[in-house]
């Protein structure tokens, strides 16, 4: 299994000081940065695109950038976010028209490739593609917004998963996104999850570290 990642979302972040904010919970301790990208299309929300993406990189930033795309359709945007520096770039596969060929083209710009499945969405198609996924998002909200609340059944369909890419013997990160706190991140964990995803359990309180280090207390308890 993987060492457990925490990815704050910087959609919950102050969009007006977003170079600091991200350095600020890099500083507090987290993994990586969850870069929440929305169209008012495959979403009814907008945010951020690839040249904010590329400000980050230019500010400093230097961990990873788990690009979570949240449009529709994909490939145009996979290039421009290969090119403003993403590591990590997921989307949902009902936003491609072309699945496993966008997941060739993120593995041919250099990034890491995933596929994000929404709450009622099942993980069938995900296994004619696992030689090409790093990583696996389970929605545990409905994407467009910050600050919902954690779907349960997401818990069977992360075991699942687990199992899934357990049997396959391939390294894939198994992501879980929306409604995450202290108080449920040990649940997430048990049923398989590694990396996890929280905007507004980090961003909505003063003291970043206190809240990351409490997230790491209960994935260690
Ligand atoms: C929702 C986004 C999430 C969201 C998580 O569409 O994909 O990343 O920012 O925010 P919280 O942790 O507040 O649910
Ligand atoms: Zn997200």
């Amino acid at each position: 299994k993987l060492s457990p990642w925490i990815a704050p979302s910087i959609l919950a972040a102050d969009f007006a000081r977003l170079g600091e904010e991200a350095a600020a919970v890099l500083a507090a301790g987290a993994d990586v940065i969850h870069f929440d990208v929305m169209d008012n299309h495959y979403v009814p929300n907008l945010t951020i695109g690839p040249m904010v993406c590329k400000a980050l990189r230019d500010f400093g930033i230097e961990a990873p950038i788990d690009v979570h795309l949240m449009v529709s359709p994909v490939d145009d945007l996979i290039r421009s976010f290969a090119e403003a520096g993403a590591s990590y770039i997921t989307f949902h596969p009902d936003a491609s028209r072309h699945v496993d060929r966008s997941l060739q083209l993120i593995k041919d710009l250099g990034c890491k490739a995933g596929l994000v499945l929404n709450p009622a969405v099942p993980p069938d198609g995900l296994e004619y593609v696992l030689d090409k996924l790093d990583m696996i998002l389970l929605m545990s909200v409905n994407p467009g917004f910050g600050g919902q609340r954690f779907i349960p059944s997401t818990l069977r369909k992360v075991a699942a998963v687990r199992q899934l890419i357990d049997d396959s013997g391939h390294q894939i990160r198994l992501q879980v996104d929306g409604g995450i706190n202290e108080q449920n991140i040990a649940d997430i964990a048990a049923a398989g999850a590694d990396t996890f995803v929280a905007g507004s359990a980090i961003y909505g309180r003063p003291d970043y570290r206190a809240v990351i280090d409490s997230m790491r207390e209960a994935l260690a308890a």
